[in-house]
């Protein structure tokens, strides 16, 4: 019956997917981190093999198991993120971002563990922008899809998103509904490009990811739809 679910409708294609969020050390034990589980962007590296793609999944660290047959890259921090992709990027002919990077990293890393003694201030600075990078980087034929987590206002900040990064597409999440999104096993998004807003309900993340990747084989290939 596998067989029957097997889809091949992104055959030759090579798509770079990222996962999980990235962590930035304050000293050998602690990090700063954010609250990405991975299971969206490994729900599509899965969805996208049965569809027939060469999947590459750069992933920062989660508790999950990898899917068969995907290239694995781990990576801990978003500059290791950054040079796994942009060295992989040439490859790819679809690009979806789906981890959470670390906005901020703190500007010094101490070499010993830090000492608990009164107040800690911290100095950040922001980190590179991965995914304006590789819209910046792209080649004719690639398609460059971002993530979006917003608490107000979603589609507004979505698409200024999109079009500030270049992205042909933004997955936004509203992180201000209760139940889904992060960590769990379920999601809601709506699917936005520069000019239209495509909602897709409550589902299991499995089942979402194979939606958006039809909302991106749409975009590949407008004729067949
Ligand atoms: N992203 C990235 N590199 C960063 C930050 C974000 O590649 N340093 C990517 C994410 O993987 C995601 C998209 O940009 O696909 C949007 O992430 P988001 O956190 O919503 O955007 P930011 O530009 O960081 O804006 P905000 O201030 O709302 O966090
Ligand atoms: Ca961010």
């Amino acid at each position: 019956l596998s067989v029957l679910h097997r889809r091949n409708d992104l055959a030759g294609e090579t798509v770079l997917i990222t996962a999980g969020g990235t962590r930035e050390a304050l000293d050998p034990v602690r990090f700063l981190g954010n609250r990405s589980s991975g299971k969206m962007g490994y729900a599509l590296a899965e969805a996208a093999e049965r569809r027939g793609a060469r999947v590459i999944l750069v992933t920062a660290p989660t508790a999950l198991r990898p899917p068969a047959n995907v290239e694995v890259v781990p990576v801990v921090t978003t500059e290791e993120m950054r040079h796994a992709v942009l060295g992989r990027v040439d490859q790819a002919s679809v690009v979806i971002k789906a981890a959470a990077v670390a906005d901020y990293k703190p500007k010094m890393k101490a070499d010993q563990k830090l000492k608990r003694k009164g107040g800690l201030t911290l100095e950040l600075e922001p980190t590179e922008d991965i995914l304006a990078e590789v819209a910046q980087r792209r080649h004719p034929e690639m398609l460059v899809v971002g993530f979006a987590a917003e608490t107000e206002n979603p589609v507004v900040h979505g698409r200024d998103k999109l079009l500030r990064k270049g992205a042909d597409a933004i997955v936004l999440n509203d992180v201000s509904r209760e139940g889904i999104g992060f960590d769990s096993d379920r999601n809601a998004v709506t699917f936005l490009t520069r000019d239209t807003a495509i909602d897709l309900p409550e589902m299991s993340k499995r089942e979402l990811a194979d939606r958006i990747l039809e909302e991106v084989i749409a975009l590949r290939r407008p004729s067949l739809v």
